[in-house]
């Protein structure tokens, strides 16, 4: 591929051109600073590719998603989430024995040590599980040290997915004031997740099979989607050398953000709004498009796909299955798809390429499943962890590694005198 020229101030510089494996074009501007002097402007990042990857790859404009390389409509259909946190992670899809000692270990390490679990009790009753979730996942790095041995590295992972579910579950039964059950063996990673949620000492809860194959299809939709906000969080910390705990802890706490993770508690909020206003949509639609206005379509748009996100096509068609499986009536889902309707219909979106994102119906399911608004982003963040795991150790393997330190354009004031002697010390 030739070289991309660029001309500045009467000189011309050579930008090195490459090409990923799906053609994907970058221009290589690491040498361009110290040739030239000049730095390139992206705020947001939007343009800029901080990474090499071989993890996922988005086309945007055609609405495709694939781990590893495999369509997200197949994992979907039929892989199970710890089968698809595997690939993530270690590049390839487990044989059977790999895959059953895998699931084995991550049932082993969703116990987490009774000091942890006690550390919940020092936490506000109605604090969000997002916050709790930060900080016992990076307290994780001082019960569980040696992060920095290679040879621990696979604990440190299945300790990570194991505990993860175990620490948002606590959090949710701690505040409703519900007792802890300990995680079962012979209990599958959702399932588990479903019991440690729902189940009580007390009486037996059996996990429904239905419960058990939506959640597996929406952690898997969640798992990974590139350099996303938390993620990059997760290679920026990492890129420090901080140890996988702490990177992750950052993770949670980018994907805390209602523009990001929250967006699916925001958008139920949202829709209990609207259904509360009349189920208008069109008044929250043109509400929307009102520049001063601070109001937003939660679950619409996306920085990477200017096309329908392939997730929420799969998460809008479970959520009809999921709730007419459960006898599930919920008027929101007449909200959501009416606003929808409209949304789609609408010069503002269309000329934006605004379609409904990944966060648009997985509020309804978690709903229907059980969950209370504030464990959608817990939910999300269980989901999430296989591809901040992926990327964090793909990260420290790069050869083209190093701290992530971006440059910035001083707007400031230029130097001036400290006012001697005329402005007393505080
Ligand atoms: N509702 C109304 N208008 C929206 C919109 C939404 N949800 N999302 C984007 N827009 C508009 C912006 O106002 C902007 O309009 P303009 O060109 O007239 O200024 C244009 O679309 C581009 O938006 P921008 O904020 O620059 O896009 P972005 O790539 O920086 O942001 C999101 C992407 C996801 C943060 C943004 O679409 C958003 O806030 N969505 C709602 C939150 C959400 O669902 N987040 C979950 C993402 S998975």
């Amino acid at each position: 591929m030739e070289n991309a020229k660029l001309q500045l101030n009467g000189k011309t510089y050579d930008l090195p051109a490459f090409a990923g494996s799906e053609n994907e074009v970058a221009l290589d501007i690491s040498k361009l600073r110290a040739q030239s002097g000049a730095i390139t402007y992206d705020p947001g990042y939007g343009n800029t590719g901080s990474c090499k990857s071989a993890i996922t790859f988005i086309d945007g404009d055609l609405g495709i998603l694939r781990y590893r390389g495999y369509p997200i409509e197949q994992l979907a259909e039929h892989s199970t989430f710890s089968e698809t946190a595997y690939l993530l992670i270690y590049g390839e899809l487990p044989n059977k024995e790999t895959l059953r000692r895998f699931r084995e270990d991550l049932a082993h390490s969703s116990f987490i040590h009774e000091k942890m679990v006690r550390l919940l009790d020092h936490f506000p009753l109605n604090a969000h599980p997002m916050g709790v979730l930060a900080s016992l996942v990076a307290a994780m790095a001082t019960f569980y040290p040696n992060h920095g041995d290679e040879d621990q590295m696979d604990t440190h992972v299945r300790r990570l997915l194991g505990g993860v579910k175990t620490i948002a579950a606590y959090s949710y039964k701690q505040s409703i004031g519900a007792p802890f059950v300990y995680p079962k063996r012979d209990l599958g990673y959702c399932a588990n997740l479903l019991w440690l949620l729902f189940g009580t000492p007390a009486e037996d809860y059996v996990v429904s099979p239905i419960l058990d194959r939506a959640m597996n299809t929406l952690l898997i939709l969640h798992a990974d989607h590139e350099q996303n906000c938390s993620t990059s969080t997760v290679r920026m910390a990492g890129s420090s050398q901080a140890d996988i705990y702490s990177s992750v802890s950052a993770g949670i706490g980018a994907l805390s953000g209602p523009l990001h993770g929250r967006a699916n508690q925001e958008v139920i909020e949202m829709l209990e709004m609207i259904q509360a206003d009349g189920g208008n949509y069109k008044k929250y639609v043109d509400l929307a498009k009102k520049k001063d206005s601070n109001f937003r379509l939660m679950g619409f748009g996306h920085r990477v796909y200017k096309n329908f996100d392939p997730r929420a096509k799969i998460i809008k068609k479970t959520a009809d299955e999921v709730l007419t499986a459960l006898g599930v009536r919920d008027p929101l889902l007449e909200v959501a798809k009416g606003l929808e309707e409209v949304a789609l219909h609408d010069d503002f979106f269309i000329e934006r390429k605004l379609y409904p994102n990944v966060d648009f119906y997985s509020g309804i399911i978690y709903r229907a499943m059980g969950f209370p608004v504030n464990m959608f982003t817990a939910l999300f963040a269980i989901g999430r962890m296989p591809g901040w795991i992926a990327h964090w150790m793909e990260m420290r393997k790069d050869p083209d590694g190093r701290i992530h330190r971006p440059r910035q354009i001083y707007t400031g004031p230029t130097e001036r005198a400290y006012p001697n002697g005329k402005t007393p010390r505080a």
